[in-house]
């Protein structure tokens, strides 16, 4: 493995697609190894734009505009951050052998549509996962629920993430507006939803899965500790690392991940998410890029899972040890304003063995994620406290 100097003819470049808090912090770790990046987003001044070498903004769904941008940059790797991206046009892009799509174009392909990656998980790889079926009018849905789903159940656009347009419905009462909702959020013009039957389960985790070189000119895959975590409406609040669980439930979560990652094929960190009970454990759903939840990783891993996926893209060992027990806390806008700003600051950091992360997004929304607070401890209980004191004491301010 050999990288260039950024900046002139021998520079390893790598073209990020989202530049988000996920993308800024794997945008740092390919800095570090000296590596030329290129931020690109739907907005300006996007979290990982403000220190890549390069920016744009375009409309990534756009397939003309991200070939041009391509062949204008000709990045060596292109990797992901984001699932709204014309990934068909990635597979192009592939195939024309003008870069290295992380982990695979199809596999980009594949996880942006919950219908593509709930087939290939249950029906070609028969992995354990809730009762499930795909609608496409209201019709349909009713029929489905009818036919076996039942109540309570989820529905959730095909095409969407971080819980946009999804639903919990406990009755017949909620399946029209559940079926409204899902319209209004989805990406798509026609239709599509996936309803699920309701997996009551214990506790649901992150399974962070590597695909690495071995160095030897094959594939390793290497696991993190399992991360816990806790969901409201869709999106991640909280997480810590490791969640107990026993150890049948954590040889099924490996061997579930091991399966869909290999599927999915590449080099890269994939976010396995999975529902556990007792010693059962059903798939749901993967994302080949780091995972919102492993945001705890910055401070719970020699490696963190941005510094994993710099790492194993350009074909370098990696180590999946766990520092010590860790936690996040996810810092909220509280407000629809542009240029807000933080107090408490140093209240937060006076908690122990506490870090922040404050993003820079030019924009603020009720429930747009800002920042997040990071915190150490000896079980997770302590480090679970003190990221959650340490996000309750950051405020957000509106501009004056
Ligand atoms: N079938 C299900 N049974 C139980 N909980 C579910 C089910 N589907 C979704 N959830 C809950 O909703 C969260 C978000 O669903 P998910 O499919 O991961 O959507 P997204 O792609 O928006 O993250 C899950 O993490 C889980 O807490
Ligand atoms: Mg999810």
């Amino acid at each position: 493995m050999r990288i260039g100097t950024p900046l002139s003819p021998s520079a390893t470049k790598v073209m990020l697609l989202g530049s988000g808090e996920l993308g800024k912090e794997v945008i740092i770790e390919l800095q570090r190894l000296g590596v030329e990046t290129i931020a690109v987003d739907r907005y300006a001044n996007a979290p990982g734009q403000q220190l890549a070498h390069r920016a744009y903004v375009i409309d990534m769904t756009d397939a003309k505009a991200l070939r041009a941008l391509v062949e204008q940059e000709r990045p060596h790797l292109i990797v992901p951050e984001i699932e709204a991206i014309a990934t068909d046009e990635l597979v192009r892009v592939e195939e024309a052998g003008l870069a290295t799509v992380i982990p695979t174009a199809r596999a980009a392909h594949i996880t942006m549509n919950r219908e593509r990656i709930r087939r290939l998980a249950a029906e070609e790889l028969k992995l354990p996962t809730s009762p499930y079926a795909f609608a496409s009018s209201l019709e349909e849905l009713q029929a489905a629920i009818d036919g076996g789903i039942g109540f309570p159940c989820f529905v959730k656009p095909v095409m969407s993430s971080s819980g946009k347009g999804q639903s919990k419905l406990k009755s017949q009462d909620d399946v029209a507006k559940a079926w409204d909702k899902a319209l209004s959020s989805g990406r798509v013009k026609q239709p599509r939803i996936i309803v699920e039957g309701e997996i009551a389960f214990d506790f649901e985790i992150t399974q962070l899965t590597v695909r690495a070189s071995d160095g030897k000119g094959g594939t390793a895959t290497h696991f993190c500790d399992p991360i816990g975590h806790v969901q409201i409406d869709g999106d991640y609040v909280e997480s810590w690392q490791p969640q107990a669980m026993s150890a049948a439930a954590l040889e099924k979560s490996r061997g579930m991940a091991a399966k869909v990652t290999a599927a999915l094929g590449g080099f890269g960190i994939f976010g396995v998410e999975l529902f556990v009970t007792g010693d059962e454990v059903w798939f749901s759903e993967v994302s080949p890029r780091p995972h919102d939840t492993g945001l705890v990783t910055l401070v719970s891993q020699y490696q963190s899972e941005f510094a994993l996926h710099a790492r194993a893209i350009l074909g370098l060992p990696v180590s999946t040890a766990l520092k010590s027990p860790g936690a996040s806390a996810v810092i909220y806008g509280g407000m629809d304003a542009k240029g807000i700003a933080f107090e408490g600051v140093d209240l937060a950091l006076a908690v122990p063995e506490t870090e922040l992360r404050l993003f820079g997004k030019p924009e603020a929304f009720k429930k747009r994620r800002m920042g997040v607070a990071l915190a150490r401890g000896h079980d997770t209980d302590e480090p679970r406290a003190r990221a959650k004191t340490a996000a309750s004491l950051v405020k957000t301010v509106a501009p004056a």
